[in-house]
């Protein structure tokens, strides 16, 4: 599946980067292929252009934000949250021609980060609970781009067989490959899948898991979000600690994906600082991003294709094919992409 192909896709949310970043003015960002511009409006909320000024077609992330609204750095032409060009300052007494406007897309702030969906979204931005329940703190970690498919980080999300392989650096347990079952729970939009995985806690990880025992266990609450988001529920029972992390792999291009993850503790920064949970939790995801960028982007949604779905841990990634299979249907996308057989 290419993502930019499959059209429904521009009907969900996407995080794209942390609010903070437009504190530096205007930023571009390619979703799905198109380009965008966003920054911050006058009421502190973001909002989203296509990148392109109506006049000469400029790029409108080339220019600056004056009173809430995005200025062109060509000429000038300024414009509203909605798209609407509200100046044209060489022409101060003249109408404003009614074409004058540059397509807006919808744009909210949650979590931390600017979310944006190309059209009309199918479902509101995901409820992560954490983000009000009392006790936890976030921690925004990584916001980088890929080389692969958003479809393959959520399906390697709910894959606990490459622990032992990908991870046995840190948590894996190479002589432990027979991964944990899960227990699956399918909702509309998604499914939750539960399980217990035993790991490696070496010294380094006994502020991260609270134990310092030399294998603990993970109790996983994982879910997944249709199309491209997911928690990583994780609590360690040996301490009680909540290790939970979000991740939206948003796609950029058919080969690139943005892969934004923030972090709830229910602990403190005196027990496991802001800085030691990252520097635990990024050379994990970087073997998960080196063995993913050596993948295929072009990720099949063709569930017949058995060898790709042989072993029980394959169960997600083909849950996942067929509840995308049966989106794409609803929605008409009777030419659904699918690589070549290999
Ligand atoms: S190209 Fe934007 S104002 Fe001229
Ligand atoms: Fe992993």
């Amino acid at each position: 599946m290419l993502v930019t192909q499959q059209k429904v896709l521009r009907k969900f949310w996407y995080a794209l980067m942390p609010m903070s970043a437009l504190d530096k003015g205007p930023q571009p960002f390619t979703l799905l292929g198109e380009n965008i511009v966003v920054w911050k409006g006058a009421d502190g909320k973001p909002a989203a252009l296509r990148d392109r000024c109506c006049h000469r077609t400029a790029k409108l992330s080339k220019g600056f934000v004056e009173n809430g609204n995005i200025v062109c750095g060509y000429h000038g032409w300024t414009y509203d949250c909605s798209g609407t060009c509200v100046r044209i300052p060489q022409n101060p007494d003249a109408s404003i021609p009614a074409g004058a406007r540059v397509p807006a897309y919808h744009c909210d702030e949650r979590y931390g980060y600017v979310w944006v969906a190309l059209e009309e979204p199918l479902q509101p931005i995901p409820y992560f609970p954490e983000e009000e329940a009392p006790g936890y703190r976030r921690i925004l970690q990584f916001y980088e781009q890929w080389k692969t498919s958003p479809l393959r980080v959520m399906e390697n999300s709910f894959d606990n067989s490459h622990f032992s392989f990908v991870h046995k650096a840190n948590f894996g347990m190479i002589d432990n490959p027979v991964p944990a079952k899960y227990e699956f729970r399918p909702n509309d939009w998604g499914f939750e899948a539960e399980t217990h995985v035993p790991v490696r806690n070496p010294e380094a990880s006994f502020r991260i898991t609270g134990t310092s025992e030399p294998v603990t266990e993970r109790h996983l609450t994982n879910r997944w979000y249709m199309p491209f988001s997911r928690r990583f529920g994780c609590v360690y029972p040996a301490s009680g600690i909540h290790h939970i992390i979000y991740n939206c792999a948003t796609p950029i291009d058919d080969g690139t994906l943005m892969l934004v993850q923030w972090l709830y503790r229910n602990d403190s920064e005196e027990a496991c600082s802001t800085q030691e949970l990252i520097d635990w939790d990024r050379p994990i995801t970087t073997e998960d991003r080196d063995i993913l960028e050596a993948t295929d982007p072009d990720a099949c949604v063709d569930t017949r294709r058995r060898v790709e779905f042989h072993m029980e841990s394959d169960k997600p990634g083909l849950m996942m094919r067929r509840m995308l299979m049966d989106l794409l249907t609803r929605h008409g996308e009777s030419e659904v992409h699918n690589p070549p057989e290999a």
